[in-house]
């Protein structure tokens, strides 16, 4: 038997080429090694103030991204989280299993809260336990995310083995996949920061649906470090985020970007990354057009159909444990 991945992204904002370098990609490449579950998880979405309308649209939009990325409806299963209500009722068993003092640790929630817990929902509170019902439903052996979702993943693992211990084994204790490059891309214009979909300085990121004027611009406007060389060096994040991106859009090995790139300005390494960031980008923002709403609601249907018939096992076996009918 094949092992499974599950995977999600939030219905917010605009899905940026960190989303996609640390994400996404991998759930393409790995799909046909595993069986996939890919979520889009409004749920998660409406932890923070979401208009009704966006959100409705932005959902449906992500499918598209999805599909249009390379995940193959035929071989992965595409779902909406709030199409299978499992998810909602696992994450209140957890709940009950989880303690106030390890999701205070969560770092997630004080960024997001922006320090204000005060005034921040409690839905954005629990949020990491919504995230380990996801993936604990599906009797999941790898979740392949970015670098910052590392600490709700020990949170998952914890939640499933405490569960276990305490009921009985129940759950499969997950592994994150975390790319070994890629997965925290920096902000062009703060490279000490990742690139965020709630970055207000939307020059920070470059969005998959950015027109090639809009990617260029961005580029060549981005920050770079003082000195001339065009190498990875840590000491230099700047250039390093962007060669990174080069790296893992070109498929060439470090060293041939590094070679490549010998004795060049930036202004020619920025026009050459502009370059191949907007031919990559092409084919798929094409794709994403040309997705039919019903053909799209068909594989949506589907997908949340084959996933309840995996979570609702997991959450019928979850309830006879702990007594519940
Ligand atoms: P989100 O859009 O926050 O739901 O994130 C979707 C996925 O993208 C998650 O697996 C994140 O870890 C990943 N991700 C978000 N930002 C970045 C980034 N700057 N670099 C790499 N991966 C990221
Ligand atoms: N919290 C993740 C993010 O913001 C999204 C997410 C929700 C997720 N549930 C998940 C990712 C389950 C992996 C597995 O990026």
């Amino acid at each position: 038997m094949k092992k499974r991945i599950f995977s999600g992204a939030q219905p917010t904002g605009e899905l940026h080429i960190g989303n996609y370098l640390g994400a996404l990609k991998n759930w393409v490449a790995l799909q046909h090694d595993y069986e996939s579950f890919f979520c889009i998880v409004n749920l998660h979405a409406v932890t923070l103030p979401q208009d009704p309308k966006v959100l409705k649209k932005k959902t449906l939009d992500l499918a598209r991204i999805y599909l249009a990325a390379g995940i193959d409806p035929e071989v992965s299963t595409v779902f909406i989280q709030s199409d299978v209500s499992e998810h909602a009722e696992l994450a209140w068993v957890l709940n009950c299993v989880s303690r106030m003092g390890e999701l205070e640790r969560m770092t997630q929630f004080k960024d997001k809260g922006r320090g204000n817990a005060e005034r921040a929902s409690v839905g954005l509170f629990t949020y990491p336990v919504l995230m380990a019902s996801d993936i604990l439903l599906y009797q999941t052996d790898l979740v392949p995310v970015g670098q910052d979702q590392k600490q709700h993943l020990e949170l998952t693992r914890d939640l499933a083995e405490r569960f276990n211990r305490d009921f009985g084994d129940t759950f499969r204790i997950p592994d994150p996949y975390i790319p070994p490059v890629g997965a925290a891309i920096m902000s062009l214009k703060e490279p000490d920061k990742k690139m965020s979909k709630s970055d207000e300085n939307l020059n920070g990121s470059i969005f998959l649906l950015d027109d090639p004027d809009t990617v260029t611009r961005k580029i060549r406007k981005a920050v770079t470090d003082s000195g001339t060389e065009i190498t990875f060096d840590e000491s230099r994040p700047a250039i390093t985020n962007l060669l990174t991106i080069y790296h893992l859009l070109t498929g060439k090995t470090a060293d041939e970007c590094e070679s490549h790139f010998e004795g060049k300005g930036y202004g020619v390494f920025k026009s050459e990354l502009a370059e191949v960031t907007v031919e990559y980008l092409r084919p798929f923002q094409q794709k994403v057009k040309e997705f039919e709403d019903g053909d799209l609601e068909r594989i949506l249907s589907g997908g949340a159909e084959k996933a309840r018939s995996v979570a609702s096992e997991t959450l019928k076996s979850v309830y006879s444990r702990m007594g519940i009918r």
